[in-house]
């Protein structure tokens, strides 16, 4: 891989990883990923944002030495999750002069982490700036975008926010800006979903914080560079502030059929009634599918059988990652059947402390569903669509 020239002395030297195809053993990246890491010389002073996931420290260094970089002033760490410092030991043994510029917080993450020693850092407060010479940089912190640590940096000669994790995209492309935006729509989607959404109200806050500066080009740590930055500041608007929409999710299982046919019926009677439904079949479900639904649904009806006296373990996974992950909803229900008892729906409900939903009357019937069932999810139907019009969701 070629270093990419963004500006006159900045340089992309970050890896694209095509064949990546899970995140920290849990998200799936369908579209691979990249790994962003910029460099910017300065006429007096040269810096590296960031470097690379260790799996792809020969790509960086290489970029670093096709570009004749003899000598590095500073390491710029935004985050310290491995994905974007995991090579920062490496780049300290080749440029031992250089200094490690990070928060107070990252700093002690990165010694954790990564056992750095402490002679290396120089820790920044928030709107703190440094000149590399004709070029300065200003650090913006930015916690829980989306560790405690993050900070974004803003080069204000070339109007450049460097945006670490915040307002990425898992996606590995060639293209060095976004040339194709319904593909990077829906990958910043998901990766908004699966990292960002926990912390919608810091997101809120930091959205309003990048306002404030004049921005030409937004390069964030994963995915294309945005030269149209509010192509990403509307989408991230849009899901940060926008209220749930007219949407139901229906994650479920079905071991021998009378759950799903529960699942058919209510997602029939929900459709009549202008609801529109979003089904995951959770033994064949793409768990990024499933979180990017619940950035705009109103409600969650979950869909289990009974087994063992709980909720089937694939339902009881979804229902503790979407409670990890505390979208906007307003209203939770379950349906699902059973042979002889148990405590599926007190089990289900004790993992969803973190959303912050009414719950509607559940339906768990005995065996295959018959007359008073269909009725029974006829009515949970009604009740979701008239709390919808009440919320003014439809
Ligand atoms: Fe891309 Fe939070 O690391």
């Amino acid at each position: 891989m070629q270093p990419r020239e963004i500006r006159d002395g900045i340089y992309y030297v970050g890896a694209i990883d095509w064949d990546r195809r899970m995140f920290d053993a849990l998200i799936p990246l369908p579209d691979g990923t990249s790994y962003n890491s910029y460099l910017i010389k300065g006429s007096e002073k040269t810096a590296l944002l960031d470097t690379v996931d260790p799996s792809m420290e020969h790509v960086l260094m290489d970029s670093l030495d096709q570009l004749g970089i003899k000598h590095l002033d500073y390491i710029i760490a935004h985050h310290a999750e491995q994905d974007h410092s995991g090579s920062i030991p490496q780049v300290l043994k080749k440029y031992p002069e250089a200094k490690v510029i990070c928060t107070p917080k990252c700093k002690t993450i990165l010694i954790d982490l990564l056992v750095i020693p402490e002679e290396k850092f120089i820790t920044v407060s928030d709107k703190e700036t440094i000149s590399l010479g004709d070029k300065n940089i200003e650090f913006i912190h930015a916690p829980w975008v989306h560790w405690p640590e993050t900070m974004l940096t803003y080069l204000k000669e070339d109007r450049i926010l460097f945006s670490c994790d915040f307002l990425g995209s898992h996606q590995a492309t060639t293209d060095l800006y976004v040339c194709d935006r319904g593909q990077t729509y829906e990958a910043a989607k998901r990766y908004y979903a699966e990292i960002m959404m926990p912390f919608r109200a810091q997101i809120q806050k930091n959205l309003d914080k990048v306002s404030h500066y004049d921005t030409d080009i937004i390069a964030p740590s994963h995915g294309p560079l945005h030269d149209q930055p509010e192509f990403i500041l509307e989408a991230y608007h849009e899901w940060a502030f926008g209220e749930p929409k007219n949407i139901v999710v229906l994650p479920y299982i079905s071991m021998h059929n009378s759950t799903r046919k529960m699942v058919e019926y209510l997602v029939s009677a929900l459709s009549r009634r202008g609801v529109s439904v979003k089904q995951f079949d959770l033994s064949a479900t793409d768990i990024g599918k499933l979180a990017m639904a619940l950035v705009d649904a109103a409600t969650i009806v979950i869909g289990t059988p009974t087994i063992l006296a709980g909720p089937h373990p694939n339902v009881a996974y979804a229902t503790i990652l979407a409670n990890a992950l505390r979208p906007n909803l307003k209203f939770a229900s379950v349906i699902g059947s059973y042979s002889w008892g148990g405590k599926t729906v007190e089990q289900l409900t004790s993992m969803i402390p973190s959303l912050k939903v009414e719950l509607l009357e559940p339906v768990l019937i005995k065996g295959l569903p018959g007359k008073a069932d269909f009725e029974a999810l006829e009515k949970l139907a009604e009740n979701i669509a008239n709390k919808h019009k009440e919320q003014c969701f439809i």
